[in-house]
């Protein structure tokens, strides 16, 4: 009963100057409402997903999360979250990182992979790439063998994959 040739790209909305001027937003939200398109996009993320053999999913806050904790439980493997200073309990490993204006932070739990563990890197979106950057450098750091990066919107204009140390699979690719 899964449509299997449905153009998804149908259900992400664009909304211009958000969340400032001369940004065009694009809102996942919209698909998430639709239970049939969300659950083929899961569908498809996970054969995108399943030939990396992933042992964790690691999910970049927020919205990493939405899609992080569906595919874990599709491809039996665990997940861990990357999060905003403060937020994990525990010890943690910090990685900050450049932005266009300032700096940001992400924090994993210190014991959260084994050495070598292969981990997959979720987000859902990719836009100058600092986000994924980042998070495969912390999660190098914190011991992991990240194995690939899957984002459902790569906005390839901005050439981001490019500063991903992982290879990079997108459902649904915008060149603006
Ligand atoms: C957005 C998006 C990605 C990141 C992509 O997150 O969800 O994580 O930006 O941009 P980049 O490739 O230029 O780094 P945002 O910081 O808005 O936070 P949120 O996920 O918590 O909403
Ligand atoms: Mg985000």
């Amino acid at each position: 009963t899964q449509h299997e040739d449905i153009d998804l790209k149908r259900y992400i909305r664009n909304i211009p100057d958000f969340p400032k001027p001369g940004i065009l937003f694009y809102d996942i939200s919209t698909l998430m409402r639709e239970p049939d398109a969300w659950q083929i996009a899961m569908g498809r993320l996970a054969r995108q997903i399943a030939p990396w053999e992933p042992d964790m999913l690691a999910a970049v806050e927020s919205r990493g999360f939405l899609t992080a904790a569906p595919l874990a439980d599709r491809l039996g493997c665990g997940m861990l979250m990357l999060r905003k200073p403060g937020k994990l309990p525990g010890a943690t490993i910090s990685h900050t990182y450049d932005l266009e204006y300032g700096s940001d932070t992400l924090q994993i739990q210190a014991d959260a992979i084994k050495p070598g563990q292969r981990v997959v890197v979720m987000d859902d979106l990719l836009a100058t790439g600092g986000t994924l950057a980042a998070s495969v450098t912390l999660l190098q750091k914190a011991g992991a063998q990240v194995v690939g990066a899957s984002v459902l919107v790569e906005l390839t204009g901005l050439g981001g994959r490019a500063k991903v140390d992982a290879p990079v699979k997108t459902l649904l690719s915008y060149e603006d």
